[in-house]
């Protein structure tokens, strides 16, 4: 499918009046009408180059074919990182100083828009700096009814910001949906919380048998008021068969009368699903199962989302901190987990460290799948004066590269395939292939 970029892009940079601010390199967006990828052949492509060429070339492919696709862009922090991280707009425009950002992501937002396909996600990672000028493009571009949510990531434990200022120690990705037949599939169980063991398998012990909330008390359902009886074993019986046996009732702690979740028949062919504690409190095992999925919450802190965690796995792969902004590979997993299948074409058009590759293949590794990867990374040169220059790279998509390299030596099967979007340009050109979009 081949979408018009240019007039697709105008039409809601007009409704939201940003049209003055398009940037002329939409004009001059590169387009290969031969473009020799075959991003199934192998785990990962890399396309070196602006993303915006990059997308328009994907965007040309037959059929909409992105499953997944995650972005973490420039936050707009105004910091000095190795890429620009400072697109300052005229106060005079509508949205002010964040028109440039917002024109710099609204036709990068259309075009991947065109190339996911209708069960598909987006999810974007994003700080304060854009995320209400992000909702505002993505709610234009994919539709306000196809928000997903916005996950709230705890990205520090102490945070950062002004010494006025309340201490940010969070980030944001913003999900959305390509259409209503998307569904999200939650997260795997957390299998260590599995402490317990019987002859039924690992459990864990964290859901009461006594009913709370709303219907819970005995006259709602008489027939679910029934004494029951439990040994110093844990065990739970219907029916008195020992005298060391307790007996024990739905009484809450202020001696409400209240129920069980099931009737007596029930509880009698289930009776080894429940367990006692030693003061009699009656739980229902909650056993593991690989394929059970949890629903995914808003709100992720967990230790294993932190930057420094990323900052020390981007040290171990290029033996020094030589990129200010990854993400740790387990946030990229979850994302991945949660909103793709196993075998899914995910795209990541702000590749930066690769990250996205290596959690898509860390994933395939445990979980068998057949995941393809395309990363789109910008080969602009990096300053001399960067550190990631003393260690020999000297564009940013050499980074990512060598992500990729590192994969391959821990995991000799790994394939991945680098493509200059230059050279695939030059090659046409030579062919005397039209090039000018639009
Ligand atoms: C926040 S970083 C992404 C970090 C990445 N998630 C990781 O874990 O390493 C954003 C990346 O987008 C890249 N980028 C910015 N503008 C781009 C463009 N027009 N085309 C391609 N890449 C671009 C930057 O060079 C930078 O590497």
């Amino acid at each position: 499918m081949s979408i018009d970029l240019k007039r697709s892009t105008s039409k809601i940079a007009t409704s939201l009046g940003l049209l003055s601010q398009l940037p002329r390199s939409l004009d001059q967006c590169k387009k290969t009408t031969h473009i020799p990828i075959n991003f199934q052949k192998v785990d990962c492509t890399l396309l070196r180059g602006d993303n915006l060429d990059a997308l328009a070339l994907l965007s040309g492919l037959n059929n909409p074919f992105v499953d997944f696709c995650y972005i973490d862009p420039p936050y707009n922090t105004k910091n000095k990182f190795i890429y620009n991280d400072t697109r300052t707009g005229n106060s005079s425009e509508v949205f002010g100083s964040h028109s440039e950002w917002m024109t710099f992501m609204l036709p990068r937002l259309v075009a991947a828009h065109s190339v996911i396909n209708e069960t598909g996600f987006i999810a974007v990672s994003i700080d304060d700096h854009e995320q209400p000028y992000l909702r505002l493009l993505l709610d234009k571009i994919f539709g306000e009814e196809n928000f997903a949510g916005n996950i709230v990531v705890c990205r520090s434990k102490n945070g950062k910001g002004s010494n006025k200022g309340i201490a940010v120690n969070h980030d944001y990705v913003v999900v959305y949906s390509k259409s209503h037949q998307a569904e999200i599939i939650g997260l795997g169980d957390d299998e260590t919380k599995y402490d317990q063991q019987d002859i039924h398998g690992r459990y864990k012990v964290d859901g009461l048998f006594r009913k709370k909330g709303d219907a819970s008390k005995r006259e709602d359902r008489p027939n679910m008021f029934y004494p029951l009886y439990y040994d110093e074993l844990g065990r739970v019986f219907t029916k008195k068969s020992h005298s060391n046996q307790k007996e024990v009732y739905p009484v809450d702690s202020k001696g409400i009368e209240r129920r069980w979740l099931w009737g007596r028949d029930k509880a009698e062919l289930e009776s080894w699903k429940l367990y006692a504690s030693k003061n009699g409190v009656i739980y229902v095992k909650n056993y593991s199962s690989h394929d059970k999925k949890i629903k995914i919450r808003s709100f992720w802190d967990n230790n294993k989302y932190l930057t420094e965690r990323a900052t020390s796995q981007i040290k171990d792969i290029y033996g020094e901190k030589i990129f200010e902004t990854p993400k740790p590979v387990e946030l990229i997993e979850d994302l991945i987990l949660s909103l793709s299948s196993k075998d899914s074409v995910i795209l990541d058009f702000f590749a930066g460290t690769g990250t996205t590759a290596h959690a898509a293949h860390n994933l395939n590794l445990t979980d068998g799948g057949s995941r393809k990867v395309i990363l789109v990374e910008q080969d602009i040169n990096i300053s001399d004066a960067h550190v990631a220059f003393s260690y020999g790279y000297r564009t940013i998509a050499d980074i990512t590269e060598a992500r990729l390299q590192y994969i391959s030596k821990e995991q000799n099967s790994y394939s991945y395939e680098s493509i200059s979007l230059d050279d695939l340009n030059a090659t046409n050109d030579q062919k005397n292939v039209s090039l000018a979009y639009g």
